[in-house]
């Protein structure tokens, strides 16, 4: 079996949206992810936050993925309001063709303004059209109806229920397994840039955001 790729310093570029920025997570945002990672609508679906910055430092900047995984912190204007990462699943022959997706927006003012969606949508450019990976996956908790309908938005299609995927908060949660195949991308793709311009324009509008 091949070995996973390295982090290559390519991969350590940012990434650019129409107002996200995605750029690798270094030691300097610990503070922020810990906080972003104990605000309860985080929590919720992520589970309980790292203890310190040191288990931070592990989970973020240096961690022993089993599979390999880009972190990064998005940024809206400048101001990083949370983090997505892409990881390969099944390191080998099969690291080329599949990647999945995770994502938190910390900064609670950030979530509900179409931030989430255009981030997803960036990454999935990122992935299909410079990666060139063939499937995009993510599977967010089946009750995180907030979650599911932005990755319906963005033009991931539900494959199935995974039963009692992760054990959180002391019970068995159930995921959707979700899917996006190069195929689709085009379609999704397009719907994406005939859409009208974004709710929010930057930092300033979102200090007015609310979450419902
Ligand atoms: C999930 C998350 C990434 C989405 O990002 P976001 O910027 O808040 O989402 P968007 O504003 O792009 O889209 C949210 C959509 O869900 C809708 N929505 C919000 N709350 C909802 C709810 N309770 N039920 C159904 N839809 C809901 C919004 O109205 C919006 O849809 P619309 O544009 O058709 O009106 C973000 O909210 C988040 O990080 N939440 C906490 C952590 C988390 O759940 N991470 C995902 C783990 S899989």
């Amino acid at each position: 079996m091949a070995e996973p790729e390295a982090r290559s310093p390519a991969d350590q570029r940012p990434i650019e949206g129409p107002r996200v920025r995605f750029r690798p997570v270094v030691d300097a945002d610990l503070p922020d992810i810990v906080r972003w990672l104990s605000e309860p609508e985080v929590v919720r679906f992520y589970g309980d936050p790292p203890a310190s910055i040191a288990d931070a430092w592990d989970d973020y900047v240096e961690p022993d993925d089993t599979s390999p995984t880009w972190r990064f912190v998005i940024e809206v204007d400048g101001r990083g309001v949370g983090e997505i990462q892409y990881s390969h699943a099944y390191p080998g022959r099969e690291y080329e063709w599949s990647a999945g997706i995770d994502i938190f927006i910390g900064e609670g003012e950030a979530r509900n303004r179409g931030i989430g969606t255009e981030a997803i949508r960036t990454m999935l450019a990122f992935l299909f059209e410079q990666k060139h990976v063939h499937r995009v996956t993510i599977d967010p908790e089946v009750s995180n109806r907030r979650a599911i309908r932005c990755y319906e938005k963005a033009g991931f299609r539900l494959d199935g229920v995974l039963r009692h995927n992760f054990f959180e908060h002391g019970e068995y949660v159930d995921t959707h397994f979700m899917s996006m195949l190069e195929d689709d991308w085009p379609a999704a793709k397009a719907r994406w840039e005939a859409e009208p311009s974004p709710r929010t324009g930057g930092a300033g509008a979102l200090e007015s955001g609310t979450e419902p």
